[in-house]
């Protein structure tokens, strides 16, 4: 019996072995095929929207970038000494801070946990912080959520310092500085507000429009202190310090901002030089979604995904607005007063975008899936809206009576569509995927930025 069924076996055994290896080689021509086309599709798609590497920006002058890794550190140029460009770019945050709305003067810590002071006078910043990866490319030519700031060496440069604003940058990062140092609730303090040291605020008595005083009393808490002579002599040679003025500062900032960063050494970026193998399948199929039915590209285009324009996806109303419209933030429609461009807000990159939460210009999307999502079905994503993803301070700040959330559907962008059926829970991870081979390794962890001490002598500590 037992010899009957082994001799049974054996032929069946190797019939077995042949069959599956046959089965093993198709199936590994199968995938190989389909590999390939999957590399040939993206590659087509890529080619057909015109995305190819990024170039980066020039190298940037040794000394600049020394006296700027210091004034981005440095808290001597806020009217109360209490905060610097850090205190909301944070090197360990993504170049943010993590909040909804930012919190400037009469806070206190740093990032999510960064708080009211309870006994100072206090307002948020209208807007989300956003953060500073790639900003110094050369494509990129107009700052903030609404484009208020920007040009270039040949068109000349613009700023809510309108004819004040100087035009001697060489980017428009290196502009961009000019602004952050002036109104009371970022850096500059409220009047009758004291400094760290319990002295006087000479900058905290002026108003957000005095651009060209506060500048110069800027520069002037620079120049004053003997830590920065020779940072300040080797980065402008032969220019003597009593010809610097904010200019110089902004310049040097940009200089910084640019060298550290630049981020363009993300699996993307490592497909586009060539490397089949830098994206894995999903991300590769998340990036035909996304070149394709998804049309994300129609906005976010470019190798940076963004298209750096305007556009109405209307966005959920909550926080504390902006300007004359608050509690709405009407977006571009502020600066330009074309009613037309109300709500529309500048497609964001989305390089680096996993480590940039919260999301939108307000910070509405606390979760990368559901700032996607709301793209896909903004009149569900705003009639379902959860207001208790936004920082507590902000709570019940939600603008959503039937008069807004028509007006925001009804104007919102045609761009914003997808061809065909409604993406599948399958392909929104897949677009997921994709968005997380955005992000440059070397940018989790920028703490060797931090110098080790400042010339003004001022802490480097919260
Ligand atoms: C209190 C927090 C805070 C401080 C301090 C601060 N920023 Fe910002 N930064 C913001 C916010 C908020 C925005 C967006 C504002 C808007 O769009 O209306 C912004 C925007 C920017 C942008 C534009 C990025 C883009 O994509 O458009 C740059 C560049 C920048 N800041 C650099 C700086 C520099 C340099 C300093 C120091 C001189 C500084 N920031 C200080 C909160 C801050
Ligand atoms: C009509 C233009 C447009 C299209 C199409 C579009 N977006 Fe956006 N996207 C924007 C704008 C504008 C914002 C910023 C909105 C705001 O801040 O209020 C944004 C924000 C985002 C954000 C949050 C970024 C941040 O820094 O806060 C993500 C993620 C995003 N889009 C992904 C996508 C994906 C994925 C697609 C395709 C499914 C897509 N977008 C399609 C214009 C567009």
């Amino acid at each position: 019996m037992m010899l009957t069924l082994s001799k049974i076996k054996t032929p069946s055994r190797q019939l077995t072995l042949l069959t599956s290896l046959s089965l093993c080689a198709l199936t590994a021509s199968a995938t190989e095929l389909n590999a390939q086309s999957l590399d040939q599709k993206l590659r087509m798609k890529l080619t057909h929207h015109n995305i190819s590497q990024v170039t980066p920006p020039p190298p940037q002058s040794p000394a600049l970038v020394a006296l700027g890794r210091n004034l981005f550190f440095e808290k001597e140029i806020s009217g109360r000494r209490n905060m610097s460009c850090s205190t909301c770019h944070s090197p360990m945050l993504g170049s943010a801070d993590g909040q909804s709305q930012s919190r400037g003067q009469g806070a206190i810590g740093l990032g999510p946990a960064r708080r009211q002071k309870a006994d100072e006078f206090f307002q948020f910043l209208p807007r989300n912080t956003p953060s500073l990866w790639n900003r110094g490319v050369k494509q990129w030519t107009t700052m903030f959520w609404d484009g208020r700031l920007g040009g270039t060496p040949q068109t000349g440069f613009f700023s809510p310092a309108g004819a004040d604003t100087p035009q001697t940058f060489s980017s428009a990062l290196a502009a961009f500085a000019i602004m952050p140092v002036t109104p009371d609730e970022e850096m500059r303090g409220f009047p009758g507000q004291l400094d760290a040291f319990g002295q006087v605020n000479e900058i905290g008595e002026l108003g957000n429009e005095d651009f060209i005083q506060i500048w110069d009393l800027v520069t002037a808490r620079v120049t004053n202190h003997d830590g920065y002579n020779t940072l300040l002599a080797d980065a402008f040679p032969g220019v003597p310090e009593s010809e610097l003025d904010i200019s110089h500062i902004s310049e040097a900032l940009g200089a910084f901002m640019t060298d550290e960063f630049t981020a363009l050494n993300s699996p993307f970026d490592r497909y586009l030089k060539g490397n089949n193998k830098a994206l894995s399948k999903r991300a590769k199929q998340g990036a035909l979604l996304f070149y394709g039915r998804a049309n994300c590209v129609n906005c976010h285009s470019g190798a940076l995904q963004t298209d750096l324009d305007f556009h109405n996806i209307a966005a959920p109303q909550v926080g504390t607005g902006r300007g004359d419209a608050a509690p709405l933030d009407i977006g571009r429609g502020a600066i330009t007063e074309n009613p037309a461009d109300n709500f529309k807000f500048r497609t964001p990159s989305l390089r680096n975008i996993t480590l940039e939460a919260p999301y939108f210009h307000n910070g509405a999307f606390a979760k990368l899936t559901d700032a996607v999502r709301h793209h896909l079905d903004p009149q569900a994503s705003l009639a379902n809206y959860d207001a208790s993803q936004i920082e507590p301070e902000l709570a019940g700040m939600f603008v959503n009576d039937a008069d807004t959330i028509n007006t925001l559907l009804t104007t919102r962008s045609p761009k914003l569509n997808i061809s065909g059926a409604p993406l599948s829970e399958r392909e929104i991870s897949q677009i997921l995927a994709f968005l997380s081979a955005l992000t440059d390794p070397d940018s989790l962890n920028k703490l060797d930025i931090v110098p080790d001490n400042l010339p003004s002598g001022l802490t480097l500590a919260d």
